[in-house]
């Protein structure tokens, strides 16, 4: 059942973090539906601009409304990631989307306002809500100064009156993740005393947190033993996302995750099968290690065993 972005932040806000992975196939989308159903949790499918080049727009409605089918007890929203104001437009105009993120991060604040209210008149005139950025996501290392440390981070006064004078219903928030398999160079976690901060000024109001990966040692050494040469990959501790759900974050961006699934399940498969070539083979082996680290993840992200509550809920 696919609803709305708000109704799921409604109902996980201050509880649970709501899982939001990106698809860009049919075997990560059968994992997905698979991974959250095994862990009963109401997730977010998203989309990103390069999956929808990669697979076109068309194929993956068609494999999300056929896993929609295939996992009847499923609940879930679809969502644009990282989309620039046209593609806002394009996904609104489809009907198919619950929600979009306008990314405009990377422009000064006032045009970030400017652009995000301009998509938030035409997401709710369709009844969609629109997930914003403010502050600049990138790993905050260890050995630099405090001062530079926290203007990387998002200004929870700026969040305040962003929020207020674009009309977002959710905020990506730079707290000190970044997006890839590489963020930080030391062993840096989250910036929780900044999420209470922007918390304090935006009661109530659902937090993103992007580049969430864990970046699994574990999966890296595998991939590395298998072919790989991921040197130096680190990720978030999962275990610090039961910490930032009281503070707001409503909604975590996982897909470094699945890839770095996808790459070792696929690296030791022709590794140990040179003479291999039908790619349904690893693709059977990957789709339930995917669901196995979906269900994983829904455990940190305390969504698990949620399902049966927010079906009542939505009922
Ligand atoms: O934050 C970006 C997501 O990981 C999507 O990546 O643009 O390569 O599809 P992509
Ligand atoms: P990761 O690269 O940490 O998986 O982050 C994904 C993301 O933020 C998608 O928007
Ligand atoms: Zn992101």
């Amino acid at each position: 059942m696919i609803v709305t972005t708000d109704q799921l932040f409604k109902l996980a806000y201050g509880k649970f973090a709501v899982g939001a992975y990106n698809i860009n196939n049919m075997e990560q989308t059968l994992g997905l539906f698979e991974g959250n159903i095994k862990s009963q949790a109401p997730f977010i499918v998203q989309i990103s601009k390069g999956a929808r080049n990669y697979a076109n727009p068309k194929m993956l409605e068609a494999i999300i409304r056929a896993a929609e089918e295939l996992y009847p007890e499923a609940v879930f929203a679809v969502h644009l990631d990282h989309g620039d104001e046209q593609t806002c437009y394009d996904c609104i105009d489809s009907g198919f989307y619950s929600s979009v993120m306008i990314d405009a991060s990377h422009e000064p604040f006032e045009e970030n306002i400017a652009i995000t209210r301009r998509v938030v008149e035409r997401a709710h005139a369709a009844g969609i809500s629109v997930e914003a950025e403010l502050g600049m996501l990138g790993g905050v290392e260890e050995d630099i100064a405090v001062d530079e440390k926290n203007a990387m981070l998002t200004d929870p006064d700026e969040a305040k009156e962003f929020v207020e004078r674009s009309g977002c219903d959710s905020l990506a928030v730079a707290i000190g993740t970044s997006h890839g398999a590489y963020k930080f160079a030391g062993s840096q976690g989250l910036h929780f005393k900044r999420m209470a901060e922007i918390q304090k000024n935006l009661p109530g109001f659902p937090l993103v947190m992007h580049g969430s990966s864990s970046v699994p040692q574990e999966e890296v050494a595998r991939i590395n033993a298998a072919g790989g040469a991921l040197k130096g990959a680190k990720g978030v501790d999962a275990d610090q996302f039961a910490k930032a759900v009281p503070l707001g974050v409503t909604k975590v961006n996982i897909d470094t995750d699945g890839r770095l699934v996808w790459t070792r399940v696929h690296r030791e498969y022709f590794r140990d099968h040179p003479e291999g070539f039908d790619f349904r083979k690893p693709g059977k082996i990957f789709v339930p290690a995917y669901a196995d680290f979906i269900a994983h993840k829904n455990e940190k992200l305390l969504s698990a065993g949620t399902l049966a509550s927010v079906r009542e809920a939505l009922s």
